[in-house]
């Protein structure tokens, strides 16, 4: 268990799993960049390396799992960059249409071409090549190259990162303080040392007296998720963080967050 919390024990648990289960070869490993949903986790720097290693050594493919990480969101166009391995597959969607439902795989010919995905019908679907969602998908790559959306995302996601790091500094309560681009995760914890989380009924409360300073973020969960648009501003940016400040400076004078359940 080299690396508690960030996925891989589960992916040499599952392996081992799958192997005896079927006896047969493992086929695929899958792994997102950067945990999103799980709290906009971001592993150690040689995660990634050791997962690709893993997947060579039990001879199956890698397949990052992109839907969140993917166009721009982390301040590269996709989470992998960041990480310096190649997978051999990634799955894509969500930012890519811009609200368009679509989804797609992205692979090299050979196992584009490689048997039962190259059978027809194998990897057909009903909606597939939907003529509405390509050009949502053409435009929205167009619109983040046109207006260097990455790269706004690098800027603006470093600064938001500085300024929640402040926070961090101020409340004792926020336990963590991670990101990667506008992808961003802060920890809410009842303890520092033992990083117990915050009670939930606490974030709801910061949930909702940031909706009513006319502030969306996933706060409701004691692993707050900050994924804004990518076009969003510094200007934005900095406004935001002040109402998260001003609604977590009501918490610590008003409510006893370390006892609540
Ligand atoms: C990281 C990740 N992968 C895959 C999916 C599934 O995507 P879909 O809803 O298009 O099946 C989700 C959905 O939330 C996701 O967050």
């Amino acid at each position: 268990m080299k690396y508690p919390g960030c996925g891989l024990f589960c992916v040499e648990f599952g392996a081992k799993q799958l192997k005896n289960a079927s006896s047969g070869s493992l086929a695929a490993v899958i792994v997102e960049p950067f945990q999103g949903t799980a709290g906009n986790v971001i592993p150690p720097d040689d995660f990634m390396p050791a997962v690709r290693e893993l997947a060579n050594r039990l001879g199956a493919v890698l397949i990052a799992d992109e839907m969140i990480t993917g166009f721009g969101r982390t301040g590269k166009m996709w989470g992998v960059e960041h990480t310096g391995v190649e997978p051999d597959i990634m799955t894509v969607g969500k930012g890519m249409g811009s609200g368009f439902p679509i989804s797609g795989l992205l692979m090299g010919e050979d196992l584009c071409h490689a048997e039962p995905f190259a059978k027809p019908s194998a990897s057909s679907s009903s909606y597939g090549g939907n003529p509405l969602a390509a050009v949502a998908v053409a435009e929205t790559i167009r619109t983040i190259q046109s207006e260097n959306l990455v790269e706004n995302s690098r800027k603006v996601g470093a600064l938001l990162l500085q300024r929640l790091l402040e926070l961090q500094e101020k409340y004792e309560f926020i336990g963590d303080v991670r990101g990667r681009g506008l992808l961003i995760g802060v920890e809410l914890v009842r303890d520092r040392l033992t990083k117990e989380p915050l009670a939930s009924k606490v974030s709801e409360l910061i949930f909702t007296e940031c909706l009513k300073r006319g502030l969306l973020a996933m706060a409701y969960f004691p692993r707050i998720r900050i994924n804004p648009p990518l076009v969003i501003t510094e200007a934005q940016a900095e406004a935001g963080a002040q109402i998260l400040d001003e609604v977590l400076a009501y918490v610590r004078d008003n409510v006893d967050w370390r006892a609540a359940s």
